[in-house]
C-alpha cells in the first residue's frame, strides 16, 4: 500500500434473488438502489465524505452517480455537485432522491465515464464510489478524470476490490459476473493503485471498507447455484470472505478500497 491511512474493516453480505434479466437496464435498477443500505449509508461513503471534508471546492463531479448518494455526500464541501450517470433512468431516481432530502446544489447530467464532457484541468474534484468496476474502459475513465481534474485537484474513488491472492480473486470475479451481468473486474487493491499512479495520481490516503450486499437480483437457481458455490468454496476461500450461513442466510464479507488521490 501506498502512504496515507489503511484501515481493515467489513460488515457481513448476502447473496441476492430478484427478478433482474441478465440484459436488464441501468435505470431498471434505480429503485432497488433507492434503498439499498450499501449503497445509502455503506462505510464506503463514510469514509469517502471524511476524505472530503476538511476542503472547500467550488465544484465536483459524480461518475457513475447512480441515484446520487456520494454527489449527496459530497455536497456539503462544495459550492456544487453535478452528479453524471450513462443511465438517464438513474438520474431521474437521483432527482427524485435530491428533493426528498431538499438538497439544492446538485446537478444531474448524463455522461459516459470513458468522454467525460469536461475541459481539461476544470475540475476540482472528482468523485466515482462502486462503479469503476462497471466500467467496459477503465483504463480510459482513469485517464479521463486526471485530464479533467485541475492541478491540485482531488480525486475519490471508491471500489469493490478482490484480495490480493490470484486464486481468490478469480473466483470472487467469476461470482460477481454470475450475480450481475453488468460486473466487469474487480482489480486487487494493488492494482488500482498502481492503475493510479500510472497515469499520474499521487496516492494521498487509503481505507479498507465493507462493500455489497444484496442489490442487482439474480434469477432464482441462479442464486441457488451460486449460494451452493459459496458454501461449497475451498475453505481458503471461504476464510478470505468470511463465508457462513447464519439462521439459513448466506454471509459473507467483500471489501471496498476507498483512495484520495491528487493530481500534480
Ligand atoms: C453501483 S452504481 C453506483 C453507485 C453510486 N455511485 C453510489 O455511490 O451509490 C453504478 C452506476 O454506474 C453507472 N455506470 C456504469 N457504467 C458507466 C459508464 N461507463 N459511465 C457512466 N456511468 C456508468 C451505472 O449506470 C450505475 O448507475
Amino acid at each position: 500500500m501506498s502512504s496515507g491511512d489503511h484501515r481493515r474493516r467489513g460488515v457481513a453480505s448476502s447473496v441476492g434473488e430478484g427478478p433482474l434479466s441478465r440484459d436488464a437496464d441501468w435505470g431498471q435498477r434505480a429503485g432497488a438502489y433507492s434503498v439499498s443500505a450499501a449503497h445509502r449509508s455503506g462505510e464506503s461513503l463514510a469514509v469517502l465524505a471524511e476524505f472530503a471534508s476538511g476542503r472547500h471546492y467550488r465544484w465536483a463531479v459524480d461518475v457513475g452517480t447512480g441515484v446520487g448518494f456520494t454527489a449527496f455526500a459530497v455536497a456539503p464541501y462544495c459550492d456544487l455537485v453535478l452528479a453524471t450517470d450513462s443511465a438517464p433512468g438513474m438520474l431521474e431516481e437521483a432527482r427524485r432522491e435530491a428533493a426528498r432530502r431538499k438538497v439544492g446544489n446538485v446537478g444531474l447530467a448524463v455522461a459516459v465515464a470513458e468522454a467525460l464532457p469536461f475541459a481539461p484541468g476544470s475540475l476540482p474534484l472528482v468523485t466515482c464510489r462502486t462503479a469503476a468496476h462497471h466500467f467496459r474502459d477503465l483504463e480510459a475513465a482513469v485517464r479521463e478524470w486526471y485530464r479533467a481534474l485541475e492541478p491540485g485537484g482531488t480525486l475519490l474513488l471508491a471500489d469493490t476490490v478482490t484480495p490480493e491472492d490470484p486464486e481468490t480473486a478469480r473466483w470472487m470475479n467469476d461470482v460477481e459476473l454470475r450475480r450481475d451481468p453488468t460486473h466487469v473486474y474487480d482489480l486487487r487493491p494493488s492494482e488500482w493503485l498502481a492503475l493510479l499512479e500510472r497515469h499520474g495520481f499521487q496516492v494521498a490516503s487509503t481505507a479498507l471498507t465493507d462493500s455489497w450486499v444484496a442489490r442487482t437480483g439474480v434469477a432464482p437457481e441462479e442464486a441457488a447455484k451460486l449460494r451452493k458455490d459459496f458454501l461449497e468454496a475451498p475453505a481458503p476461500i471461504r476464510g478470505a470472505f468470511a463465508i457462513r450461513q447464519e439462521q439459513g442466510q448466506l454471509r459473507f464479507r467483500w471489501d471496498c478500497l476507498v483512495v484520495r488521490a491528487e493530481k500534480w
